[in-house]
């Protein structure tokens, strides 16, 4: 079921701890699939008739399903059930890493591609305060001299943990968005695009596929993360650049971009430094430059219950500012920063490297239209993207 990672800073798993990938990588899929429909199902036979008889209403959002879903025991058997899985996911993929991590950080130091690491920078307290998503270590910890293992960690774990869902080479976000923009906008060619919070790039080398002649940079805070990103590039013969840098306070000049990208980082940010990094943002961008973040699907655009389901990692995932993005209003944080309110774009796409290029163009002429398949990994997931364009002059 787990197709090994394609490139040359593949770990291969013995055939035990293959087996034990396999079962975590099902498992998941089984919560994921067919116990939340039968949750969900719960739901709406015992939970939401009690909850209209006890209120005379519906549940207004997630918070309220939340609240009286607490009594319902299949509730706690998936949740509990899913928290292990995590950590599961992160169980079955470190001791590989472990065993290897010799022959890999020479592998990475044999081919590093190109990254800029800044042993000055403080890593911030979003990432180093906690095991992030149960990662344990969370982005950071190192453990020998030019580590990569957080960056082997993250790849294998996702791996596993996405059971085939986001790509050949985890990739589909970046190669979803980079084609949207490529169709919905075709007089736009971006030549200089920033991916923030990159992790190990699985998101940043699909923008200098679909855009040859564009210079792709991605930064992320973590130097494990960025060691490994530049030598998987390299591995793949992808011209990328990795920089250590905050996202916050971006060490670029004014105007120095024609796109901000960024993939599943707002969630994993405290609101003022997402406040921080929009501004940041506004102010790399050249004047007519495009600001695009793949995310979770606002709350305001979700059923109570679809909040609910998918903001159970701020509940029980160690994400714990996951829910408090997730219920901004995203056009307000846009305009906030300085972009214009006229300018927010909104994105609702299929899964580029899994859908015929027509039916992919069909949807996204279509517009950006919400529901449960939005956000929620599985066959059927659609992306979802925000941001706006800086005003020309
Ligand atoms: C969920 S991961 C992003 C995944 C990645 N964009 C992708 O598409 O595969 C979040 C990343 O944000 C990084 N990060 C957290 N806070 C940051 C900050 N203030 N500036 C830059 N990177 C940060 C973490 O180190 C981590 O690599």
């Amino acid at each position: 079921m787990i197709k090994d990672l394609s490139h040359g800073l593949r770990v291969v798993p013995s055939r035990d701890e293959r087996t034990r990938q396999e079962f975590v990588a099902s498992l998941r899929l089984h919560i994921l699939a067919d116990m939340a429909a039968s949750m969900r199902a719960r739901y709406e036979q015992r939970v939401l008739p009690r909850f209209q008889q006890e209120h005379g209403r519906s549940p207004a959002d997630g918070d309220e399903v939340h609240d009286a879903m607490q009594d319902e025991r299949y509730f706690r058997f998936y949740s509990s059930i899913r928290y292990n899985a995590q950590e599961m996911v992160f169980r079955s993929v470190i001791p590989v890493v472990d065993r290897n991590l010799e022959d890999l950080n020479n592998r990475a130091r044999a081919r590093p591609g190109t990254v800029v690491l800044n042993p000055g920078l403080t890593v911030p307290k979003n990432v180093t305060s906690i095991d992030v998503h149960l990662s344990p270590g969370s982005y950071h910890s190192e453990y020998q001299p030019d580590d990569v293992s957080p960056g082997a960690i993250y790849d294998n774990s996702i791996n596993v943990f996405a059971f085939n869902q986001m790509g050949r080479d985890i990739d589909d976000i970046g190669h979803s968005f980079a084609n949207y923009v490529r169709l919905a906008f075709p007089d736009f060619r971006p030549k200089a695009i920033l991916d923030a919070g990159c992790t190990v790039g699985h998101n940043t080398l699909p923008w200098a596929h679909t855009f040859p002649d564009a210079e792709v940079t991605g930064i992320d805070v973590s130097a494990g993360l960025l060691r490994y990103a530049a030598a998987r590039a390299s591995a793949f013969g992808t011209p990328v650049r990795f920089m250590q840098m905050n996202a916050t306070q971006l060490d670029f000049p004014d105007a120095s971009f024609d796109l901000v990208f960024s993939s599943m980082f707002l969630h994993e940010l405290p609101l003022k430094d997402i406040r921080a990094f929009f501004r940041e943002a506004h102010r790399v961008l050249k004047p007519g430059g495009l600001f695009l973040n793949m995310e979770l699907p606002p709350n305001n655009k979700m059923q109570a219950y679809d909040r609910f389901y998918l903001d159970w990692d701020s509940y029980y995932n160690n994400e714990p500012w996951y829910k408090l993005f997730r219920d901004q209003d995203f056009p307000k944080l846009c305009a906030a920063a300085g972009f214009p309110a006229d300018k927010f774009v909104e994105a609702v796409v299929p899964r580029y490297t899994y859908t015929p290029e027509a039916e992919f163009a069909a949807r996204i002429a279509s517009g950006a239209r919400f529901d449960d398949r939005t956000g929620r990994l599985g066959e059927e997931i659609e992306w979802y993207a925000f941001g706006a364009w800086k005003q020309k002059p």
